[in-house]
């Protein structure tokens, strides 16, 4: 039993923002957080947290309620689960009577499943370290494969001894009957009519799988013989507790690193897992046991956009992966692919490289999926006319699984240029399959028109909400077309004075970016804008062709990707997102005012339906102030969209 008290003072600590924190991703807006739903599937944040009001909702699917609930519902603890897990997270004692073992019997199977994987880890730890066998045999091989006595503790690694029955023996002593260990998947039992038991993992050094939140939910266990025809790997069962396509090896140690770098590396075992984090790399986990599944994919979105894969094998193992990393796709996270040398894995490449060498390899040698899965696939077709339609097809086919359009285009440029296949071809063969794909899913289906790329859906799909990516990248247009410009600027002294200056486009758009402390969204334009406004102010006149030949190979490609359009007046994104674009220079101030007004106008729409949520959620007497800035905001936005709308003399 846990005492009153103890709850009151549990709940007096928990923030719900902590709490929900330690499995989604938020970023702070104003006075609360946002974040993907982990309830429901969704590209665009939802889910909304109030510190305030110590409660979290999503506007999408409705679940609601505070950091109890939240454990409850995600983590599908019981209260008490819930009330325990948040005492330790706070560190706040909750003292709990003595259970009988009768007691323990009504225990739920999921507590007693945890109560045994906790105490089985405490025990092989212990064998690994406070026995002569589990030191000579466990830890002399973790030792020789180069882990460090840190990396083993914080990977909880242990041994069982040879002898066959150790375990057995010590947890039935413990009290824990032979059902529930077997459950665990520490004991097997004779089918000989004894039903003596014995240890699954005899002799094996043993990987505790954590759940989220840090507790042992199952194990992986390595043989140390080298007879080829032992199994490398025992894993545990599945169970209520243990559920393989839903966990990921190393999450527990990983989230947070992932949600800092924004990015998971996924590689195949569990070494590889613990070398990477060796050498220092932490936002890494492993798919272990089973291939990459839909539930582990979605998981890893809820920390990071990005998921860098880590592949080892030769070219035709990898060829057939490729199919199960397009699930990556089409949860809208963006995939990149490492390989290694022959015969390396990133275990073997951490242990012979230096730290910075790793480093250097992931992030240098990083490609793009679709364009790694092209190069490969063309790789063996020669002139097979045949054989390139098939491959092309295949390519088509995953790209087709990227759900945002803007970026299944920009893919089709660049396959186009790569497999030297006419654009509008790749175009036409990628809405048969949205066609087909649509089709299968009914006509009932919500999201068919979206599916359809718009160069041929008629009539015009619903506008997708691309954030503020249109008007991002009209401004980086404009800088990069014409950035060296010189142009003259009227503004407002001090002293209420009209009166005129003359600057380069760059600086113009600096300065008025600067007043209001905007940055942009993309990452990409973000670093390009930064790079540009550096360079710049050290004095670089910096043409149109600076980021056309530039190292970077990705600033070169969104460089030739905006220019590209320089004198192509596109009626559609105009209309679509309002955009100006100018066709030559003679306007210049005007089309760089209407891209940033445009930019302000999206950021204060996007801040007024967050508003209007937060007052969806405010108890009454917080209603008030919040309803000011609202009014306050909406007054803003009356007067961008008045000179946005404004018909612009051309
Ligand atoms: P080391 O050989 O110790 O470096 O292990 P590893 O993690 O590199 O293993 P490997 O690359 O051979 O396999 C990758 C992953 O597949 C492992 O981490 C396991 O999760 C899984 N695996 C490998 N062998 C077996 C096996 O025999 N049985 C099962 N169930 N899983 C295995
Ligand atoms: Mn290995």
């Amino acid at each position: 039993m846990i005492t009153p008290q103890a709850i009151q003072s549990v709940k007096d600590a928990m923030r719900v923002e902590e709490v929900v924190g330690e499995f989604v991703s938020l970023k702070r807006k104003g006075p609360r957080y946002l974040g993907l739903c982990p309830f429901h599937n969704e590209k665009t944040p939802s889910f909304n947290v109030s510190p305030n009001l110590g409660i979290y909702k999503c506007f999408g699917c409705g679940e609601a309620g505070d950091a109890i609930t939240f454990l409850t519902k995600h983590e599908h603890l019981s209260y008490v689960e819930a009330i325990r897990w948040l005492a330790k997270r706070y560190n706040i004692e909750v003292t709990e009577e003595e259970q009988t073992p009768e007691q323990q019997v009504e225990h739920s199977e999921r507590e007693s499943l945890a109560v045994v994987q906790q105490w089985a880890l405490n025990w092989s730890v212990d064998q690994l370290w406070n026995t002569d066998e589990g030191k000579r045999i466990g830890l002399s091989y973790f030792h020789e494969r180069g882990f460090s006595d840190a990396t083993i503790k914080a990977f909880q690694l242990g041994y069982v001894p040879e002898q066959g029955n150790a375990f057995a023996y010590a947890a039935q002593a413990n009290g824990f009957n032979p059902e529930i260990l077997e459950k665990a998947g520490w004991i097997k039992r004779r089918e000989d009519g004894t039903g003596t038991a014995w240890d699954f993992f005899a002799g094996r050094v043993t990987f505790p799988i954590l759940g989220l939140s840090g507790q042992p939910i199952g194990f992986g266990a390595r043989t140390l013989k080298s007879d080829k025809k032992l199994p490398k790997y025992f894993n545990s069962p599945e169970s209520v507790l243990y559920n393989k396509s839903r966990s990921l090896y190393g999450i527990a140690q990983a989230k947070k690193s992932i949600v800092e770098q924004g990015l998971c590396y996924l590689v195949e075992g569990y070494t590889d897992v613990i070398s990477l984090h060796q050498a220092g790399i932490t936002n890494v986990v492993a798919s272990s046991g089973t291939s990459l599944t839909e539930e582990q994919v979605r998981l890893i979105k809820r920390y990071a956009p990005v998921v860098t894969i880590l592949y080892d094998g030769d070219a035709a193992g990898m060829k057939a992966s490729l199919r199960g990393i397009d699930l990556v796709l089409k949860e809208g996270l963006n995939v990149k692919v490492v390989t290694f040398p022959e015969g390396e894995d990133p275990d073997s490449f951490a242990k012979s490289h230096s730290s910075s060498e790793v480093r250097a390899h992931l992030t240098d040698t990083a490609q793009d999926f679709l364009v790694f899965k092209a190069a490969l696939l063309m790789a063996d077709v020669g002139d097979d006319p045949v054989k390139k339609a098939a491959a092309i097809h295949e390519i088509v086919e995953s790209i087709a699984l990227v759900p945002d359009h803007v970026l299944r285009s920009l893919y089709l440029q660049q396959c186009s240029r790569m497999l030297g296949v006419n654009e509008q071809a790749l175009v036409s063969e990628m809405n048969k399959v949205l066609r087909r794909q649509y089709r299968k899913q009914g006509p009932d289906h919500a999201a068919t028109e979206e599916l359809i790329s718009p160069e041929l859906a008629a009539p015009q799909p619903e506008v997708e909400d691309l954030g503020t990516f249109p008007q991002e990248r009209e401004l980086i247009r404009i800088l990069l077309a014409y950035g060296h410009e010189r142009i003259t600027v009227p503004f407002v002294t001090e002293e209420r004075e009209q009166q005129e200056e003359e600057m380069s486009v760059a600086e113009a758009m600096f300065e008025v970016l600067a007043v209001d402390d905007l940055l942009l969204d993309n990452p990409l334009y973000k670093e390009i804008y930064l790079h540009y406004r550096h360079v710049s102010n050290l004095g670089t006149s910096i043409g149109e062709t600076y980021y056309v030949a530039h190292e970077r190979k990705d600033w070169q490609e969104a460089a030739i990707e905006v220019l590209a359009e320089k004198y192509v007046l596109s009626h559609n994104w105009m209309d679509r997102h309002r955009i100006y674009v100018k066709r030559d220079k003679t306007d210049l101030l005007r089309a760089l005012t209407y891209a940033i007004n445009g930019l302000k106008l999206k950021r204060v729409t996007r801040m007024l339906t967050a508003l209007s949520n937060d007052i969806g959620m405010a108890a009454y007497e917080n209603v008030g102030p919040l309803m000011k800035e609202k009014i306050h905001l909406q007054k803003i936005r009356g007067q961008l969209a008045e000179i946005m709308g404004r018909p612009i003399p051309v």
